[in-house]
């Protein structure tokens, strides 16, 4: 139990590392986030929020924030609360500049959800969950966090992302170093059990062309993406893998969209 404690806090900070060391090319690199941000903001367009804290959970450098922001006129003049474990990506976060002086905690969402949270009116997060050891688990403690009417806006990528590097790693015969993401089915079953509603949701597919897989590889690098649980490949390991990528090249995610609601009191 304590090893598994040890490892958990050591790939936690391995993956705050991988992000700062990137964090000034985050926003240039982070397309598909971006995108998903806009989509997701989009779905909540002035939805009634209840009263309660308002959060985005592994905010970043705030994209899903400021999308929000710019759909939603309830949260116009109001950042949401920013969390996030990474402090060179709050510092690089335009909503707790000056303009905003939006409050930010920096905190380790495998610890679950500070206090401040409860009751919440909105829990807000994109592409941050499956980070987490217990991404189901943690989402549950989510839902449980919100007051009757409260809101869930929700993007995390799943386990039918990255065929091409499935494919590619069991063809070179080398370990797949990509992280193991949440199945979409036991996600939004999670959402049931905890009573919220979903009001919205989609299971997207987005490809990324490249001109040779690892080119897809180098791109989750540059944005501070690159952290696995696995240990590094070789670099003979690396030519195998290229070698046996799919054609065309390119890389693949799913990724699960989901806007879900608790039931306001009768
Ligand atoms: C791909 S970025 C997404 C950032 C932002 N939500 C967006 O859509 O651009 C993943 C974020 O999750 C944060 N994160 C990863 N593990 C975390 C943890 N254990 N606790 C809090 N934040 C974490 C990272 O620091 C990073 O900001």
């Amino acid at each position: 139990m304590k090893t598994a404690a040890i490892l958990s806090s050591d790939f936690s900070q391995r993956v705050r590392a991988g992000f700062a060391r990137r964090a000034g090319h985050y926003d240039g690199q982070a397309r598909l986030q971006q995108a998903v941000a806009w989509r997701l903001a989009r779905w909540c367009r002035d939805l009634p929020l209840p009263a309660g804290p308002v959060a985005d959970l592994g905010c970043g450098s705030g994209l899903l924030s400021r999308a929000l922001m710019g759909h939603w006129t309830a949260l116009a003049g109001q950042p949401p609360l920013q969390f996030d474990y990474c402090p060179s990506l709050l510092a690089i976060n335009p909503l707790l500049a000056s303009a905003f002086p939006g409050p930010q905690r920096l905190w380790d969402l495998n610890d679950g959800l500070p206090v401040e949270l409860d009751q919440a009116a909105l829990l807000a997060s994109s592409f941050a969950l499956h980070w987490l050891d217990d991404p189901v688990g943690q989402l549950e403690g989510w839902c449980d966090r919100l007051a009757p009417g409260g809101w869930l806006v929700l993007a995390v990528p799943t386990a039918g992302s990255f065929p091409q590097w499935r494919q590619a790693a069991a063809a070179a015969a080398v370990p797949c170093t990509a992280l193991d993401l949440p199945e979409a089915a036991a996600l939004l079953a999670g959402i049931a059990d905890r009573g919220l509603r979903p009001q919205r949701q989609a299971l997207l597919r987005f490809s990324q062309a490249g001109p040779e897989g690892l080119a897809s590889l180098r791109q989750l690098k540059a944005m501070g993406a690159g952290t696995s649980r696995q240990a590094p490949l070789s670099p003979g390991q690396w030519r195998r893998l290229r070698i046996h990528w799919p054609s065309p090249g390119g890389l693949s995610w799913e990724v699960l969209l989901v806007l879900a609601r608790r039931e306001p009191c009768a």
